[in-house]
């Protein structure tokens, strides 16, 4: 029996989360047997007991199989001192999250909704692995005055090493191609990375590896980016990185992420925040936290067939035009969760 923890959060985490639970219920009919506990966090964690990250919640995800999170914040806790934000940060360095990693597909039938031309963008299928815990975030010192400040990018042989082979890792159950990003000509940090990475590589025969400058690399994801497989970078490039290749799928409500620590705990959640301005009206597209619990079957689970069921369902209903209205259609959270649910059904 798998234990999942559930952390619906803020605005339209309950929502989503609610109807992404039921989607699994339905799927997983003696297929899959699992036990849910729900915790708070973020700002429901500050309301209801006084922190973003309770010490029930904090106990809870360390003994889980497999986390899933809604999203936090919202105008509510904004000004206040502890905020929902702090919760998440908190979580990220408890649990030891140090890779954030973040599929980019295109659904064919939704090519139309990309920024991009059909024929650039048709067949995009990529991962984007992110180092998460280390580099231009964490490094100390920093420091802010009136007219000066400080900022420090540090990076360990270890932090790099286990994001490296775990990217490798990645690209070895897709198409066996690892590209590395980095900014080598300049940054001395990048130099130390890209050493690294030769120095794995043979450990890894069957994948093909590639460096690219990150300007350079920005530049090919909107021109090629089907060339892309698995892509592997420092925090402050993947953090810019993953959001630009984000939109090339052409919604934020579709879009899920895995962050994975050493001993292999997967949290799972939509890249997106709490949508303050659509929470409570039942008008969240609930697909990105679908995603967030299909990635969990795959990569927590290795229930391959039933992430495929989930997804075809989905992607059956997609295809007829029902949709929610960030996509163009016309559904309610409640009305597209009833249809992939009578499609599983079928
Ligand atoms: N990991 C997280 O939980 C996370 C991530 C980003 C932002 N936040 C927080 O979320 C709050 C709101 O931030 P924001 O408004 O800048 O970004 P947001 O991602 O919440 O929303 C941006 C826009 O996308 C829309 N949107 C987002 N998800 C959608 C969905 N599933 N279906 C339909 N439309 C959707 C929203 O309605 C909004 O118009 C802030 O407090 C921010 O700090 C949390």
């Amino acid at each position: 029996m798998k234990k999942i923890i559930t952390l619906p959060g803020d605005g339209i985490g309950p929502e989503i989360m609610d109807a992404a639970l039921s989607v699994l219920d339905v799927a997983s009919e003696g297929q899959f047997e699992y036990e849910i506990a729900e915790h708070a966090i973020g700002g429901h964690g500050i309301d209801s007991q006084g922190h973003p990250f309770p010490e029930a919640t904090r106990e809870a995800c360390l003994t889980a199989d497999a986390i899933l999170l809604g999203a936090i914040g919202g105008p509510k806790w904004e000004q206040s001192e502890v905020t929902p934000e702090m919760g998440l940060l908190q979580m990220r360095k408890v649990l030891g999250l140090f890779s954030n990693l973040r599929p980019i597909q295109l659904n064919e039938t939704l090519i139309d909704r990309s920024p991009l031309k059909p024929e650039i963008v048709s067949g995009t299928d990529m991962m984007i692995v992110r180092e998460l815990t280390g580099g231009l975030y964490f490094g100390e010192p920093k420091w802010e005055k009136e007219d000066e400040a400080l900022d420090t990018t540090q990076y360990s042989r270890s932090e790099i090493e286990r994001i490296i082979h775990l990217a490798f890792k990645q690209a070895q159950n897709r198409r066996n191609h690892l590209t590395s990003v980095d900014k080598a000509n300049v940054l001395s940090t990048s130099r130390l990375w890209r050493r690294i990475v030769n120095e794995i590589a043979p450990q890894y025969p069957d994948v093909h590896v590639d460096h690219l400058y990150i300007d350079a690399a920005s530049m090919k994801l909107v021109t090629h980016p089907k060339d892309f497989d698995v892509v592997v970078t420092a925090n402050l490039f993947g953090d810019i990185l993953s959001d630009e290749a984000s939109v090339i799928t052409g919604s934020l409500g579709m879009m899920p992420s895995a962050s994975m620590n050493e001993q292999g705990l997967g949290l799972y959640e939509p890249i997106h925040g709490s949508a303050p301005d659509i929470a409570g009206k039942n008008l969240a597209n609930p697909m990105s936290m679908i995603y967030s619990i299909t990635m969990m079957l795959r990569t927590s689970f290795e229930e391959f067939e039933l992430a495929d069921k989930i997804e075809a369902a989905c992607e059956a209903v997609m295809a007829r035009n029902i949709m929610t209205k960030d996509m163009g259609g016309t559904e309610t959270t409640e009305s597209f969760t009833q249809a992939v649910i009578t499609e599983l059904r079928k």
